[in-house]
């Protein structure tokens, strides 16, 4: 975790017996920033941190779902517990923390031009042979906010995730996304494809 970081993650929380220094270790602290703030190597090493938290996390949930309660009841996890994992592990890290792709079930996953173009990279290095696991791509972007580190690791389509976006998918499960996503594009995929990819930001 950078310094900056800290100062705004933990700062808030610091105590009347504290404030009276706190002005001081602010001031060393951010003389010493620009030594120790980190790089775009060292904030993709977080990204990558955070992309493992993500994908363990949801992964075991779905897992799990489609075990005990079938894909019907694993699409929740999908509708419900991956944006919650998204927004929690956001607000605990301060980084902007989503999914997307070029074919999204869900609309608000659409990629913005930055993500599309990282997306479609990535189809073109796959055809090329390169592995997904090896994939990621990372940049610094100026923005009227500032400038935005942003960070994008593609997501293989494994066998488990043809139930829901293969092309084969029960009559059941697929009335159901029909349902929750008129607009779905995320189907008709195969065993090695790029589902699509988790894209992180963080304002410098
Ligand atoms: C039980 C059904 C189900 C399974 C199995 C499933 N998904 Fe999904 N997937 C969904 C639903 C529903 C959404 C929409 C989530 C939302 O509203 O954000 C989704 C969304 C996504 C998205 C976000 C982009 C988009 O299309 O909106 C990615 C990426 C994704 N899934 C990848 C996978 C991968 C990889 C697997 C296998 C490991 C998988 N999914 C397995 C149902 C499923």
């Amino acid at each position: 975790m950078s310094v900056i970081n800290f100062i705004t993650v933990h700062g808030r929380r610091r105590s009347r017996l504290l404030s009276g220094i706190f002005p001081v270790i602010l001031l060393c602290l951010a003389m010493a920033a620009p030594l120790s703030a980190g790089g775009p190597d060292h904030r993709a090493e977080t990204a990558r941190g955070l992309v493992k938290t993500f994908a363990g996390e949801l992964g075991m949930k779905l897992k799990t779902a489609l075990g005990e309660g079938g894909a019907v009841e694993a699409i929740r996890v999908c509708n419900v517990v991956a944006p919650d994992i998204a927004d929690r592990l956001s607000t605990e890290h301060d980084w902007h923390i989503a999914r997307t792709s070029l074919q999204p079930r869900n609309t608000d996953n659409a990629p913005d031009d930055w993500e599309a173009a990282v997306l479609r990279d990535f189809d073109e290095r796959l055809r090329n042979g390169e592995a997904i696991k090896d994939m990621e791509y990372f940049a610094e972007v100026a923005t009227e906010d500032g400038t935005l580190f942003r960070y994008m690791k593609p997501i293989p389509t494994q066998g488990l995730c043809l139930t829901c976006h293969g092309s084969d998918i029960d009559p059941v499960v697929q009335s159901e996304i029909s349902r929750l996503y008129p607009d779905d594009r995320a189907t008709g995929y195969r065993m090695g494809d790029i589902r699509g990819a988790f894209t992180l930001s963080r304002l410098h």
